[in-house]
């Protein structure tokens, strides 16, 4: 195997880590997400401040996508138009649009991409469990040998992000994308894995072709410090390069990335401030129940390393229900 290769293979393997942190939420009753224990065979009880930092996680990006999807789905019904768009980018084994459709909650179209491996795996499984495949829609099929799923309202497509322009671009459009949507993009950990130049295309892509978006990214922040060297360092040691930290260091730069290319708004939250000004404190005391965390010093130094930027294209109605905190 040549070593570009071998990198890819590494970082496709980050969907399982994800997966497994997920699952561990799941298990313990931090989070409501019946369907990752399908994507787990080994589950891993994390540690109470891993667990906490999914739950924050989690926390933020389901609530941009259902203020999102409520949002546009009621401005659609007055306007008796029916468009709005999801795009994830490096979906790995994430399990939101089920989380959604369990709720009758649902895009016009929602799109997911990632490598055909894991792709793969993801459409196998769904097919295997009932509770997953029952919440497909009625015209899916499975496609590209099984590493993709194609239906009018939900597509898992495969390939390399770092072709955007020439071969996902093309992908999405055959597949109904509509420009002129209101769409919300999704990043969780996908970006920071790419060279800048290819995260930098991805969203001067969006930048000039989709005049109505937003897009969410949680990402790693604050190389510098003790604690970013040693989470480069570690992660370094599985071979695993974190290629878009360096450009986009600090809260201000990951805002700024959008806002120097003309976006509307964007704005930018550490997860330890997240969790301090979002969750509940009702929520904080359920959480306190489950299990005990007293690393607060611990929770906090990971949580300043990890980050959400939301930033909206334009003013539009659609995104003003969007909001980080
Ligand atoms: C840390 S995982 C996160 C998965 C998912 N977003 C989540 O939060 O559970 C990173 C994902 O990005 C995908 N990814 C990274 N680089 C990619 C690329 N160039 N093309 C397609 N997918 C990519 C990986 O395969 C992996 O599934």
């Amino acid at each position: 195997m040549s070593a570009p290769e071998d990198s890819d293979r590494l970082v496709q393997g980050t969907s399982n880590d994800a997966a497994i942190s997920r699952e561990s939420a799941a298990r313990l009753g931090y989070i409501a997400d019946p369907f990752i224990q399908h994507f787990v065979r080994h589950p891993q009880r994390r540690a109470p401040l891993i667990n906490r930092g999914t739950f924050t996680r989690f926390q933020g990006v389901q609530k941009a996508l259902r203020q999102f999807l409520r949002h546009t789905s009621q401005n659609q019904q007055q306007q008796q138009q029916t468009q709005n768009q999801v795009v994830i980018l490096g979906s790995g084994l994430d399990t939101s649009y089920f989380l959604l459709a369990k709720d009758s909650i649902r895009a016009k179209r929602y799109f997911e991409i990632d490598f055909a491996e894991i792709n793969a795996k993801k459409a196998a499984t769904i097919y295997k469990k009932p509770d997953m495949r029952r919440l497909l829609p009625a015209d899916t099929k499975v496609a590209a040998g099984g590493c993709e799923l194609h239906s009018e309202e939900y597509c898992l497509l495969s390939g390399d992000l770092r072709l955007f322009a020439q071969d996902i671009v093309p992908r999405l459009l055959e597949h109904g994308f509509d420009t002129s949507a209101p769409t919300l993009f999704v990043s969780e950990c996908v970006l920071i894995y790419l060279d800048p130049q290819h995260s930098d295309s991805i969203i001067d892509w969006i930048t000039e072709s989709v005049a109505n978006a937003a897009i969410l990214t949680y990402e790693q922040i604050l190389p510098s410090d003790r604690f970013g060297q040693m989470m480069i360092e570690n992660l370094r040691a599985r071979g695993l390069e974190l290629r878009g930290l360096m450009a986009y260091p600090s809260l201000e730069s990951t805002r700024d990335r959008f806002l120097s290319r003309g976006w509307a708004s964007a704005a930018a939250i550490d997860l330890s401030d997240y969790h301090k000004k979002a969750i509940p404190q009702s929520e904080l005391s359920r959480l306190a129940r489950i299990e005990f965390l007293d690393e607060w010093e611990e929770f906090s130094l990971l949580a300043k390393h990890y980050a959400f930027t939301l930033a909206h294209t334009t003013h539009s109605k659609s995104f003003a229900s969007i909001k980080l905190i």
